[in-house]
Order: C-alpha cells, then structure tokens, then sequence
C-alpha cells in the first residue's frame, strides 16, 4: 500500500514503518496519523508481519510533535476530540498492538513524537536523540496519553519536571530516566534495533501477545494485572506453541513455533 507520509516495508518478518516528512521533522499531522492507523491494521493481519520498527525519517528527527500547524485555532470541543480520536486510531492502539512494536528513535521525540515512542512497546536510541513533552510551552499539556505513560516510565517527579519545565533531555539522560531501554551511535541504530527484533523472532508470538496483554493490564484501571497474567497463562496451555516449545525443549532441539 502506498503512503503519502510513510514509507512501509518488510524484511525478513521485520515491518519498517518510517514517518517520512522530514521538511517538518516528521510533525503529525492528522493525514499521517491516519496512515499509521492504516498501516498498523494492516500488519496486525499480515501473516508475514511479526515484528515492527516504528523510526523517522532522516537524521534530525523521529518525530518534532504534532503538527502545530493543524490545530491553532481549535476549539476546546476540537481540541478534546482530536486527543480522544488521536489517542484511540494511533496510541492506545499502539500499546495494545498484538505484535511486538519497538521505537527507534532518531532524533528529536517531542511531544506527540515521544507520546507515540511511548505508546510502543520499548525504546532505543541513538545518541544524537532529544526527548521532550514541550506542549505547557504552547499552552497544551500533552494530549496523546504523556501525562500518564511519562510518569509510568520514568517517575512521577521526573515527569513532573519534564513536563512542567517543557525541556528536552538527550539519550544518555532518558537511559538513566528508564525512558529508553538502550542507547547507540547514529549509524548502529537501526542493526542494533534489528538485532533485537531477530532475539523476539525466536520466540512465540503468540505467548509474547499474551505476554504484552498481561503487562498492559496493570495500567488499565480497575483491571487486577495478576488475575490477567493467570488467565494468559493458563490460556496458553491450549497452544501449538506450548506444545512445540515444551516438546522441543525436552528433545533438547531449537522450537520451530507454529505461530511464528
Ligand atoms: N508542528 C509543525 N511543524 C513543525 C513542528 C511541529 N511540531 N516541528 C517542526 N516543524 C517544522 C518547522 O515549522 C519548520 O518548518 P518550515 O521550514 O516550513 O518553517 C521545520 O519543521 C523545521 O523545523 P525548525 O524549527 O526550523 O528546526 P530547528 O532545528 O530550528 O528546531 C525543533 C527543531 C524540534 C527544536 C523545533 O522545530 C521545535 O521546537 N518544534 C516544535 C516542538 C514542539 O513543540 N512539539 C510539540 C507539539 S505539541
């Protein structure tokens, strides 16, 4: 499928999705957001599809926030509904995305840029990145989910300061901060990332979506993390890919997962 704002393409079972408008360091606007959803549907039922490297294009940024631009005269009824219908079509269905999703963050990862960084299931980065939520500097507060999954990864004094001084921290500060999970040069970014996605192939796919709806349970209000770990668990009893994985276990031979 083609894009206007988003170059997507598969090797080896590794799905690329590059934001690609560089002349605006990749800024969401709301075309590009829809392409996400598109292209993030599309791979949840692509067989070939089973793990996705979310970066942007070029060398300056992954993505600079949305796309001011588009939202200055909103008022505060469209305001509420661009959050809400961002949050649903693009970031939340991003954290709850069946297959793993890791960010490789580029660049600048500023407001919408680092919710949506945020949103995927981890991240690296390479050392020339800057990660902020600037929006109290626009007279915003982040509005695509950073007032909550910021201080779920970082603290909520870190959050607090980040927010509220509207700064920006480089990628040795957001390792420190549990922000980012790894740090890389430029150039070894996208190996390194690659060199992950290879290790999550190994496994099953289909015990690592069970795996990330019992991690996500415990951000979900009103929902008891450990009666859904116990539910995935006993769920995946009835899988090929329980019985491949034990059996090849005990024949002491590599697992060959059905689900893969
Ligand atoms: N929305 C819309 N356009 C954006 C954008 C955004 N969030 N971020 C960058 N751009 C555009 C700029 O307007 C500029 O477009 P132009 O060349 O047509 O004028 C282009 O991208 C390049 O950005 P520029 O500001 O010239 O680059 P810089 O290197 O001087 O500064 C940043 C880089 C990231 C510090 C700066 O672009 C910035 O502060 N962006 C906004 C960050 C932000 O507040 N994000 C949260 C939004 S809620």
């Amino acid at each position: 499928m083609d894009y206007k704002n988003l170059i997507v393409e598969i090797d080896e079972n590794i799905l690329y999705v590059t934001i690609n408008r560089p002349s605006k360091l990749n800024a969401l606007n709301k075309e590009t957001i829809k392409e996400l959803h598109e292209a993030f549907a599309d791979a949840k039922e692509d067989e070939e599809t089973k793990v996705i490297i979310l970066t942007g294009s070029g060398e300056k940024a992954f993505v600079a926030g949305a796309d001011i631009s588009e939202f200055s005269d909103f008022s505060p009824e469209e305001g509420k509904h661009l959050a809400a219908e961002g949050q649903a079509k693009l970031f939340d269905y991003v954290a709850n995305f069946p297959k793993p999703v890791i960010a490789a963050i580029n660049g600048f990862a500023l407001g919408g840029g680092l919710e949506l960084a945020m949103a995927a299931h981890f991240r690296i980065a390479s050392d020339n990145a800057k990660m902020g939520l600037p929006e109290v500097s626009l007279g915003l507060v982040p509005g695509y989910g950073g007032t909550q999954r910021l201080p779920q990864l970082v603290g909520k004094g870190r959050a607090m300061e980040m927010i509220m001084t509207a700064g920006m921290i480089d990628a040795n500060q957001a390792l420190r901060y549990n922000l980012v999970n790894h740090v890389t040069t430029q150039e070894d970014l996208m190996e390194f990332t690659e060199g992950m996605a290879d290790k999550i192939l190994k496994n099953s796919l289909v015990a690592i979506s069970a795996a990330i709806r019992a991690i996500n349970a415990n951000y979900e209000a009103g929902v008891n993390g450990f009666e859904a770990e116990i539910e995935e668990f006993g769920k995946c009893f009835g899988t090929e890919d329980f019985e491949e994985g034990t059996s090849a276990f005990l024949s002491k031979r590599k697992a060959d997962f059905p689900g893969r």
